[in-house]
């Protein structure tokens, strides 16, 4: 049709580093899914970043299948959207390098996740750790994205993707679109349930910090009883009542009810009803994603005929994108 409007393209990506959790799926990867059909999307598991931390071979191979039939349990329909694995497109490491000389030290020595991942892993500040957001702005510049759905923690890296773009773009003319982030309003940010100053993460020492995404209900709902709240034993929103603002997050998520309507429905019930009722929100929520996932992973040939096929369509894609950069710099091709 004449006036119908050219898709925008969506681009984001996972690491498949251990579990997949709550928070990133609040935070991320149900706006995936939700976007497939209003946009052309393109997602990626993002196996080559996780190497910036030491990986075990046998572990690594199993958790990039496992989070590759996790993130389509999610919902992923092969038919509308591209899902690939990153190593296996080779244009990504390319770019990578390329971008790196048109990104300053001083740039990537601003990123506060270099910093807290340098401090964690204090014997191994390898030079990839530093470089990470120079593949994740090709990840994203390889596809021409207009949006990358992500979590609040990566809005930094979304940034400096912009700068080394508009950057190259300076020097070069356009050859490179300039994405916008896209941060829910609601479960941008999901902290852990025993130290609501911190972000949910699989890396959190205490196991019930964190909720995964295939947590049976019953772990689900131990995990909610025991989340840290405060002595005030009101549900409301409100300063110095991180742990309770973060249930209230959770469920505004799940639930899709606004905070006021959450604080008239508690209103004078105990915290114990209402950790009761997330973690109940939670486990619905999650329950479909975990039954599809048992189905879906005892069937390699499926997951791996939908990774080729995907991994040929990114491969042409972004062969685009990365033919026109070799040509501005002044390859020979
Ligand atoms: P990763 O694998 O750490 O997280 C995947 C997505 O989940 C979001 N997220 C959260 N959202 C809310 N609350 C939380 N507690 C939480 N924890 C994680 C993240 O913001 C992210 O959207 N570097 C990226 C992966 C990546 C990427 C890309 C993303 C590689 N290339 C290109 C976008 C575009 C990362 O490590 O995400």
């Amino acid at each position: 049709m004449e006036n119908e409007k050219k898709k925008e393209i969506v681009f984001s990506a996972i690491q498949p580093s251990g579990t997949i959790t709550l928070g990133n799926y609040l935070g991320a990867v149900r706006n995936w899914v939700s976007m497939q059909d209003e946009y052309n999307c393109i997602y990626a598991l993002a196996d080559l970043h996780t190497i910036t931390v030491r990986q075990e071979p046998a572990a690594m191979r199993k958790n990039i299948l496992d989070a590759y039939a996790s993130i389509m349990a999610c919902g992923i329909d092969v038919e509308k959207s591209i899902f690939f694995i990153q190593s296996h497109v080779h244009t990504h490491a390319e770019l990578a390098w390329v971008l790196s000389c048109y990104t300053q030290f001083g740039e990537l020595s601003r990123m506060t996740q270099f910093k807290d991942k340098s401090a964690k892993h204090a014997d191994n500040i390898n030079a990839g750790l530093f470089t990470y957001p120079v593949l994740m702005a090709a990840d994203i510049l390889l596809y021409q994205a207009d949006k990358v759905p992500v979590g609040a923690d990566q809005k930094q890296h979304i940034e400096i993707t912009r700068d080394i773009a508009e950057r190259f773009n300076g020097i070069y003319g356009n050859v490179f679109k300039i994405p916008d982030g896209f941060i829910p309003k609601n479960g941008a940010r999901v902290m852990s349930l025993q130290d609501p100053s911190k972000k949910m993460s699989k890396s959190d020492e205490n196991v019930n910090g964190c909720v995964h995404l295939l947590d049976p209900p019953e772990v689900i709902m131990k995990k909610f009883k025991r989340a840290i709240t405060d002595s005030e034993a009101s549900v409301h929103y409100g300063e110095g009542k991180d742990g309770v603002n973060n249930l209230m997050a959770i469920y505004s998520a799940v639930t899709g009810l606004s905070y006021e309507q959450i604080e008239h429905d508690f209103d004078g019930r105990g915290y114990g009803d209402f950790k009761t009722a997330v973690g109940e929100a939670v486990a619905e929520t999650l329950r479909p994603i975990r039954e599809r996932y048992e189905q879906l992973v005892k069937d390699k040939a499926y997951l791996e005929d939908c990774y080729r096929k995907a991994d040929e369509l990114a491969l042409k894609i972004s062969s685009r994108t990365m033919n026109k950069v070799m040509k501005k710099i002044g390859f020979v091709l």
